[in-house]
């Protein structure tokens, strides 16, 4: 009997990369594939190319045995195959139902029906796990809803074999739950699902295979008893990570950043208050939407502070504009490095010393290209930052290497105080230990370090103090010694301890 999918011999090559070589990869009715390799491995050009997103230049593809060739992403559609992207791809200027069903409206007499697009929008909604109201405007959601918006369209198509390319890394815990319920059912009824992620705990719970690509090629497989951290680690990076966590032994020294009655537009009415001393490394923990990265902003000043007092290292920040906590000290490292993060048309050099640059802003305004190449040269290699030579457009880069340029462009100006938002959301577990690596280094070197992330694990294992975050507001503070994953939910869904 055939597999209801097989991908042979695929072969993919950009100006200067050889993203694919002769790859191949099957799954059968039912299954759950895990696609498994650090950055640029080539996982998401793969999956491309399955859905119809990009052309291969060699290779065949077996849908139910027969060939296939997709030439377009509809044809892909027709045969089954959905793909829901990494950088997320809603229309921003359309609601929620009109994305769903982007090219697919329904219509009476040649008109969209609109209150039937909503109407069922709802339910695909409800199926992916989300209850709000199909009008909604997609740009009024965060990445998270966004997120499953993408799920409920790719439902919506009855998709046969349906692609996830790292669903889960803008989702909080309990989403992520629902996420998993959802792909069960979508097994039961038959669906084979390839799912990507770097988060290796949810590999291992929820995929029945693994097939891991290193470079472009196909390392090999692991079957469900071969499935553990430690040997999908050693097939991805070739090596044992051994002290995934560093743990430093720094001394933590006098307040740097203290935060005062700040109230945020998102929640008016609540405000926070907290500081972070020197060398010290505070995980904010709470579910999507609490409020953690509008706090994360109203510090920096991207966003407007309704009230509230920000000091770093005793002087006043008044706000208003990320220039002047640049001035004083302060980075942010954002959630959507698309949004805010990158110039997408730019180099890594460039993008880089984005941020010194405009601090050391030079007379004259000349670029300085030798400063550039230093940044690059330097930073390139702390991140381990994976390009396809020097000058290429950052937004053809895979997504964990566009997280390391972002990260790379704050450090670069090495502040005293480092605000990140999921700093290690989409990165591969390699590079996941080079950004705790480098987190620990500013600590150490007596800065503050302040990390908002979903992730479990990473908050219990790096924070020295978690402030958990509850409808916009501090539910709590737990100490390391304090801190569990019961402990963390407890405060996060507003209970007590
Ligand atoms: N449109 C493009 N033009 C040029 N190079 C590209 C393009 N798309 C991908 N690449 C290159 O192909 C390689 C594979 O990238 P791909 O995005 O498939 O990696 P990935 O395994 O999905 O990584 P990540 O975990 O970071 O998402 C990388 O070297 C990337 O720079
Ligand atoms: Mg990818």
């Amino acid at each position: 009997m055939s597999a209801l999918l097989e991908l042979r011999g695929i072969e993919k090559r950009f100006s200067g990369v050889h993203a694919l070589k002769a790859v191949d990869l099957h799954v059968d009715e039912g299954e759950v594939l895990a696609l498994l390799g650090e950055n640029g491995a080539g996982k998401s050009t793969l999956m491309k190319i399955l859905a119809g997103v990009q052309r291969a230049d060699g290779g065949e593809i077996r849908v139910g045995g027969e060939v296939r060739s997709f030439r377009s992403v509809a044809e892909a559609l027709e045969a089954g195959v959905a793909l829901i992207h990494q950088e997320l791809n809603l229309a921003e200027n359309l609601d929620v139902a009109a994305n769903v069903f982007l090219g697919r409206e329904p219509s009476r007499w040649g008109v969209i029906d609109a209150a039937r697009m909503h109407r069922e929008a709802g339910t695909w909604l409800k199926k992916a796990g989300l209850e709000i109201d199909p009008s909604t405007a997609v740009s009024e959601l965060s990445i998270g809803r966004r997120q499953q918006v993408e799920i409920a369209k790719a439902l919506a198509v009855n998709a046969r074999i349906l692609i996830m390319d790292e669903p889960t890394s803008s989702l909080s815990e309990t989403e992520t739950r629902k996420l998993f319920d959802v792909i069960r059912d979508l097994k039961a009824s038959g669906v084979a699902i390839i799912y990507i992620s770097h988060r290796l705990g949810e590999v291992q719970e929820v995929a029945d295979r693994v097939t891991v690509l290193r470079d472009g090629e196909k390392v090999g497989d692991l079957d469900k008893e071969g499935i553990s951290h430690e040997s999908m680690v050693r097939m991805m990076v070739g090596r044992d990570l051994d002290a995934f966590f560093p743990r430093r032994q720094g001394e933590v020294g006098e307040p740097v950043l203290e935060v005062d009655g700040l109230r945020t537009l998102a929640f008016p009415a609540e405000s926070m208050g907290f500081s972070v001393r020197a060398g010290e490394i505070v995980g904010i923990a709470g579910l999507v939407g609490a409020g953690r990265s509008e706090m994360l902003q109203a510090v920096f000043g991207v966003d407007r502070r309704l009230a509230g007092e920000v000091r770093v290292g005793g002087r006043l920040v008044r706000g208003g504009s990320p220039a002047e906590a640049i001035a004083a000290g302060m980075a942010l490292v954002p959630e959507d490095r698309k949004r805010d993060g990158l110039v997408l048309e730019m180099g890594v050099g460039e993008n880089l010393s984005l941020v010194t640059l405009a601090r050391d802003a030079f007379p004259g305004g000349f670029r300085r290209g030798s400063a550039e190449r230093q940044v690059e040269k330097e930073m390139g290699e702390a991140m381990r930052i994976k390009t396809a030579g020097a000058g290429q457009a950052v937004g053809r880069m895979s997504g964990g290497n566009q997280q390391k340029v972002v990260i790379g462009k704050w450090l670069a100006m090495d502040p005293e105080v480092l605000l990140l938002d999921e700093p290690t959301r989409g990165v591969d577990v390699g590079a996941k230990h080079e950004i705790y690596v480098l987190m620990e280094a500013l600590a150490e070197r007596g800065k503050a370090v302040v990390f908002v992330s979903s992730d479990m694990v990473e908050v219990l294992a790096m924070s020295d103090r978690i402030l958990v975050m509850h409808e916009g507001r501090l539910g709590g503070e737990l100490s390391r010694e304090q801190a569990s994953e019961e402990a963390v939910m407890a405060l996060a869904t507003g209970g007590k301890l």
